[in-house]
């Protein structure tokens, strides 16, 4: 009887305790884990601009705020393997390079491409992913080329290539916005005629708005995406032989199907 008094309070004792350390660890945006890399479990801080999906984005629908995304996946994957906690900061895209120059962010995972303007202030890795923009638009407007765009508004994403791209069409009338979600509501609401975004993400957008359609256009300067970090950071280096092997070894492709290419592919966006 004694012995199984005992039993039951070290029981008990430890269910407490269990409870209580999981009540003192509210989930944060930190992920990924310490798995004995040479870095002894420092964390990196990552900046990305979550309204992109599926590179990263808040799933508002499953009342959850965390982020994810294919370039979440990878930045767990590269961090995780040089043992570094990773920790997610969400900003605006047209604050990331900012962020990189005032050293707030190790590095900045967002779909940025890497542009020669852009390099003159950061440092890049290798392209990981290619992409190509296209024009959204509603489905019978007959805005699918380039200079069907003469004379008409145009959202685009502040500080984004495809702003550069819309200002390089003759006659169109550019409207920057901050979020990808406030261009795809001016396009419902029929304040602006069009939108150029990439075709991974114009994709997930016509998938839950059927009243839209995106037609690919040309790709006239960079494209695709690269990790951007502070100038003259030594995390290239690292980090590079990394997204290498992801490529060679069929990481990348698995990534790439989870998010691009699968039926019920998640971040179908709103
Ligand atoms: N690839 C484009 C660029 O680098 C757009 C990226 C937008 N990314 C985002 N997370 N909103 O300009």
């Amino acid at each position: 009887m004694k012995r199984l008094k005992f039993l039951l309070t070290a029981v008990f004792t430890a269910i407490f305790t269990i409870a209580v350390v999981t009540a003192c660890n509210p989930s944060t945006t930190s992920t990924g884990s310490s798995s004995g890399g040479s870095s002894g479990g420092q964390t990196l801080t990552m900046a990305t601009s979550a309204d992109y999906p599926p590179y990263e984005f808040v799933d508002t629908a499953s009342g959850s705020q965390e982020i994810q995304g294919f370039d979440i996946d990878i930045a767990n994957y590269i961090t995780d393997q040089l043992g570094y906690q990773l920790q997610i900061n969400n900003i605006d895209f047209n604050g990331l390079i900012p962020a990189l120059q005032a050293n707030r962010a190790d590095f900045v995972m967002a779909g940025m491409t890497p542009t020669a303007e852009r390099k003159q202030n950061v440092d890049f890795s290798i392209v990981y992913y290619q992409a190509q923009n296209t024009i959204v638009a509603k489905k019978g407007s007959n805005l699918t080329t380039p200079e069907s765009l003469n004379g008409k508004t145009v959202g685009v994403q502040l500080g984004s290539i495809q702003e550069g791209a819309a200002k390089d069409i003759q006659g169109a009338n550019v409207k920057p916005l901050n979020r990808i979600n406030e261009i795809v509501q001016e396009l419902k609401a029929g304040r602006i005629d069009a939108a150029i975004m990439e075709d991974t993400v114009a994709q997930g957008f016509i998938s839950s708005n059927p009243d839209l359609e995106f037609n690919p256009i040309p790709t006239t300067g960079e494209s695709g995406s690269a990790i951007a970090f502070p100038k003259g950071s030594e995390l290239v280096e690292r980090f590079n032989p990394i997204l290498e092997e992801m490529k060679s070894s069929g990481k990348m492709e698995e990534l790439v199907t989870k998010w691009f290419r699968s039926e019920q592919a998640p971040g179908q966006a709103k």
